[in-house]
């Protein structure tokens, strides 16, 4: 398994990989790796020969900075989990690689980005739609795996994708849940005890609302 981390040689290595004929899967991912991710992996190889983990934490997403500083990192971890699952190649450039000094370009959506989570967090989606449209110039994936948990993220990208003719195939990755039903969540690590214990109730509460239309 390739470790890439700059955009130059993750042209190199697609570019490769292209040449021998390999259709290539990207899963981008900010890390702290867990079952929805390898997931996400599985969708990709059933689609591509080769498999591209990127593991980023994308500063440009954050609103404010205690987040983007506090976000796990568990590279070591992350790196294993990838070699087990048989990823091909992991992107992990540096915020120096992806952001150089006079970086000053980005990538606004538009009406997809607005309400829901874009309401609370100015500045997400603008973030999440930059560096997407980065990592897939730098990896050229034919294929790119985006979970269904962040579902205005992936309505975002498929807009993307299409506003911005990226050669590249979304596909949803279905979401992984543990057995009382909340969905599985890097961020779900920041729970303390009494609230993991109450995260159950939203997805009750969505089951009951959608039985309930079912109902008429
Ligand atoms: O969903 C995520 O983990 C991130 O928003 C993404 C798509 C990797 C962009 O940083």
């Amino acid at each position: 398994m390739q470790i890439v981390e700059s955009p130059s040689a993750m042209h190199v290595w697609s570019a490769e990989q292209r040449s021998l004929g390999q259709r290539i899967g990207l899963v981008p991912t900010m890390g702290a790796l867990h079952e929805g991710h390898l997931g996400l992996i599985a969708e990709a190889r059933r689609h591509c020969d080769v498999v591209v983990v990127s593991i980023f934490v994308n500063p440009l997403q954050f609103n404010r900075s205690d987040d983007f500083e506090g976000y796990p990192r568990p590279r070591s971890d992350d790196i294993e989990q990838c070699r087990a699952h048989g990823v091909d190649a992991i992107y992990a450039p540096t915020v120096a690689e992806m952001y150089p000094s006079g970086f000053d370009t980005h990538v606004e959506p538009g009406a997809v980005a607005e309400g829901l989570e874009g309401a609370g967090r100015p500045g997400h989606f603008r973030g999440v739609a930059t560096v997407v449209t980065k990592l897939c110039n730098a990896v050229r994936p034919d294929v790119a795996v985006f979970g269904e948990k962040d579902y205005q993220q992936l309505q975002i990208i498929c807009r993307l994708v299409t506003d911005l003719d990226l050669p590249v195939q979304i596909l949803p990755g279905a979401i992984i849940r543990d057995p009382d039903g909340v969905a599985l969540s890097s961020r779900n690590a920041y729970l303390s005890p009494a609230q993991r214990r109450a995260a159950p109730a939203l997805i009750k509460a969505l089951r009951r609302a959608a039985d309930r239309l079912a109902e008429g």
